[in-house]
């Protein structure tokens, strides 16, 4: 975890809900990996470390030194604004190593922590599915890249070939809107359940989006109860393995 700074070089509207920020930072782009987020604040004079908004970067060029964010139209942007960054906050999604089929589920919520998957999985010349639901549907998934599978959820969790969908996926990650992250992610959990005789471990992970006020394993507030014992969403997450959350 370090403090660094970016600067905002273009703001581009994706729609009437979301904006790309493209940002250029010194030598933290090539680090930045599927899974991790940055604690952003626009006013770099005074040191807050607390209550950061949390950005997902979605996508990255390392050559470039930098990285671009989407992210609500509800807060204005300008170019050339200088953003203070704390980062890398949690670690990287734990991708199998042989892997055909990726399933991303972004339950009545955008898929903003899920979206820098899309171009390492593609360039790995694996198959993204995307479902989404709710709220969710306000991101402009049309600019997604077109090899991308867009698939709409029911406010259930329906979709159709649902059984095919869950049958081919070798991991799933799934965000849900964090107004009540745990519930939703257990609701997730049964329907895998019923689809699947088994739910190994590795293959579903919830990629939690609760609040982080210090990001560094100092607060405790992000402390999530697991099978085994607690662990630190802010240091070990975001990604969660649900066969460790104890739902049977
Ligand atoms: S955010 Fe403070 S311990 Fe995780």
């Amino acid at each position: 975890m370090r403090e660094t700074q970016a600067i905002i070089d273009r703001v581009s509207l994706l729609n009437e809900h979301f904006q790309r920020l493209h940002l250029s930072v010194e030598n933290l782009a090539g680090e930045i990996k599927p899974g991790h987020s940055l604690l952003a604040r626009r006013d770099t004079r005074e040191w807050e470390p607390y209550l950061r908004p949390r950005w997902w970067p979605s996508s990255i060029n390392p050559a470039t030194n930098s990285f671009s964010v989407d992210l609500p139209t509800s807060t204005t942007y300008q170019q050339g604004e200088i953003i203070g960054l704390l980062g890398l906050v949690g670690e990287p999604f734990r991708h199998r190593r042989t892997l055909r089929h990726v399933l991303l589920l972004a339950v009545d919520t955008p898929p903003l922590p899920l979206l820098l998957s899309i171009p390492f999985l593609l360039s790995n010349s694996i198959n993204v599915t995307l479902v989404i639901s709710g709220s969710g549907l306000d991101y402009p998934t049309k600019l997604l890249p077109p090899e991308v599978e867009v698939i709409q959820a029911d406010d259930q969790l329906n979709w159709s070939n649902q059984v095919m969908t869950v049958g081919l996926a070798d991991q799933v990650f799934v965000t849900v809107n964090p107004d009540r992250e745990l519930e939703r992610m257990e609701t997730v959990w049964k329907v895998f359940h019923e689809r699947r005789a088994e739910v190994p471990k590795l293959y579903l992970f919830g990629v939690m989006q609760s609040p982080i006020p210090c990001g560094v394993g100092a607060c405790q507030a992000c402390l999530l109860a697991l099978k085994e014992g607690l662990t630190t969403l802010c240091i070990e997450g975001p990604a969660v393995d649900l066969t460790m959350m104890g739902w049977g």
